[in-house]
């Protein structure tokens, strides 16, 4: 046997088949790292890419906080990094294509510096397609881990480092849940908490139930002691992460959800709680009544609709009709008058007709929707959709999506004119841009605002009076009312 074919057969390679897997019961462990393990990577550095969504975010912060607890510095540089990771997204192929392009651009490092350690890791790494071409195409990526496995990232490293060979270790499914991962996050002011991994929604578009695996909630003493130990350090908001939130507790709790975790988060006095993302099906009325007793639950909500067909709702396997998203709108609207509604839609889903789209546009004109991400629709091998016939052709779903972007930028400048004039509270999270001192920051709404404001102001709660609205943001000037 060659070589390679010996490497071939030490590979861990994933299976979007077996990845739908979801009988294992959950098991909870804790991270560690020897004391021989915490000096491996003095005089070293590394760079990491994060791509995707939150979650990636938050991954990318665990990543950063194994690495500097085995004493590697993060680099600014990438072509000066001993080791660069690059955490990937596959929600779309646009998103993939990005990810392709970088590792082409990362080939010259790997000339100028043969030492260089590349790692391929996050949701693309869970797919068999990738494995080939990298392995095919990639021969400089040297470590390729998932989604499950990034708390073994220093045995990957040893491993290339001392046996000089690639490492593959994917595993296709995960049943556990690790806690006291360590975590490096950038700001002291705002912090990403997972509260849940995983999907078992299986919306047939989505790779996500793939990617990320079986739906697996933290502990809540764990949430809370997480969360308790950033306020301590000065935290002002938190962001509870989870594909579906509003399914948290339902693997290992019979009696306490996401309404009751938001209570008792709500109950620490942290001063700005905000959650992401929500699922119209697992929405309740309870998570709807504690946000509306708990000023410090902000007044927004990020709420896919993904389609307002209810024909194509059935076929997304989504599990609610566009009757049911409105009431739960309209549920929201009752209950916290101040909400800001936001939501994801796709145009061009297969069987997709005229008449289904015009739904969509007629739910987007009744919701009012201050904000909206909107994306065509992208086949991702291994879903259920792949194999629907009636594909919508690319042009029809380019011409959709510039319809619909039209009337959402439209609502969402309309929306944004209510704050005209009004004193908004905004938590200032940096500058605007080099050069001047224009600020920006979140308002409860989630509305970026921009305005004048010394450096000192970042990290703080400040009032802002609103005085001119754009479509992407709001400007205003510091007021002390
Ligand atoms: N094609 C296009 N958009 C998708 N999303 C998820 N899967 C796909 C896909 N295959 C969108 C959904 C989801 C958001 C994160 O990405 O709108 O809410
Ligand atoms: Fe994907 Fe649906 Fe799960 Fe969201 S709820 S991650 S769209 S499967």
């Amino acid at each position: 046997m060659s070589k390679q074919e010996e490497l071939y057969k030490k590979y861990i390679r994933p299976s979007l088949v077996q990845a739908r897997d979801r009988k294992n019961p959950i098991t909870y462990e804790e991270f560690h790292i020897s004391a021989e393990d915490k000096l491996l990577g003095v005089n070293k550095t590394y760079f990491i890419y994060t791509f995707g969504c939150q979650g990636n975010v938050a991954d990318s912060e665990i990543f950063e906080g194994i690495l500097n607890a085995a004493s590697f510095t993060l680099s600014n540089d990438p072509s000066l990094a001993d080791i660069i990771i690059l955490n990937t997204c596959a929600i779309r192929e646009s998103a993939e294509d990005r990810v392709w392009g970088e590792l082409g651009r990362l080939k010259k490092y790997k000339l100028s510096n043969p030492n260089l350690l590349l790692v391929l890791a996050g949701c693309m790494s869970q797919e068999e397609a990738t494995i080939t071409k990298v392995l095919k195409t990639y021969p400089h990526v040297d470590i390729i881990l998932g989604t499950h496995n990034i708390n073994k990232i220093l045995d990957y490293i040893k491993n290339a480092y001392f046996n000089k060979e690639r490492v593959v270790e994917v595993f296709s499914s995960s049943n556990s849940v690790i806690s006291s991962l360590p975590k490096t996050r950038p700001s002291s002011f705002k912090a990403y908490i997972n509260i849940m991994y995983g999907c078992d929604e299986f919306c047939t578009y989505c790779i996500v139930p793939y990617t990320r695996g079986k739906e697996r909630s933290l502990l809540k003493e764990s949430i809370l002691e997480e969360i308790n130990a950033l306020i301590k350090q000065g935290c002002l908001e938190i962001v509870l992460l989870g594909q579906n939130v509003n399914a948290y507790g339902k693997d290992c709790y019979s009696n306490y959800s996401f309404g009751n975790l938001l209570e008792d988060i709500a109950l620490t006095n942290i001063p700005r709680i905000r959650f992401t993302t929500s699922h119209p099906h697992d929405l309740d009325l309870l998570t709807i009544q504690i946000m509306s007793k708990y000023p410090n639950i902000m007044p927004h909500f990020h709420l896919p609709v993904q389609s307002g067909s209810s024909n194509i709702l059935l076929k997304m396997n989504r599990h609610y009709t566009k009757e049911d998203y409105i009431s739960k709108v309209k549920l929201l609207k009752q209950y916290i008058p101040t909400i800001s509604i936001t939501t994801d839609i796709i145009v061009g889903f297969s069987y997709e007709t005229e008449s289904d789209f015009e739904d969509t546009l007629s739910l987007v004109k009744e919701v009012e929707f201050e904000g909206a991400y909107t994306f065509m629709y992208s086949k991702r091998e291994g879903t259920p959709a792949a194999r629907f016939d009636n594909q919508v052709d690319a042009s029809v779903s380019k011409e959709r999506l510039l319809r619909l972007n039209e009337l959402t930028n439209e609502l969402t400048l309309k929306a944004n004119k209510k704050y005209d004039g009004k004193i908004v509270e905004v938590l200032v999270e940096g500058k605007a841009s080099k050069g001047n001192n224009i600020l920006y920051g979140y308002s409860k709404n989630y509305k970026l605002v921009n305005f004048e404001g010394d450096e000192s102001l970042i990290g703080k709660l400040v009032n802002v009076k609103i005085n001119k609205i754009r479509t992407w943001f709001l400007l205003g000037e510091l007021s002390n009312g």
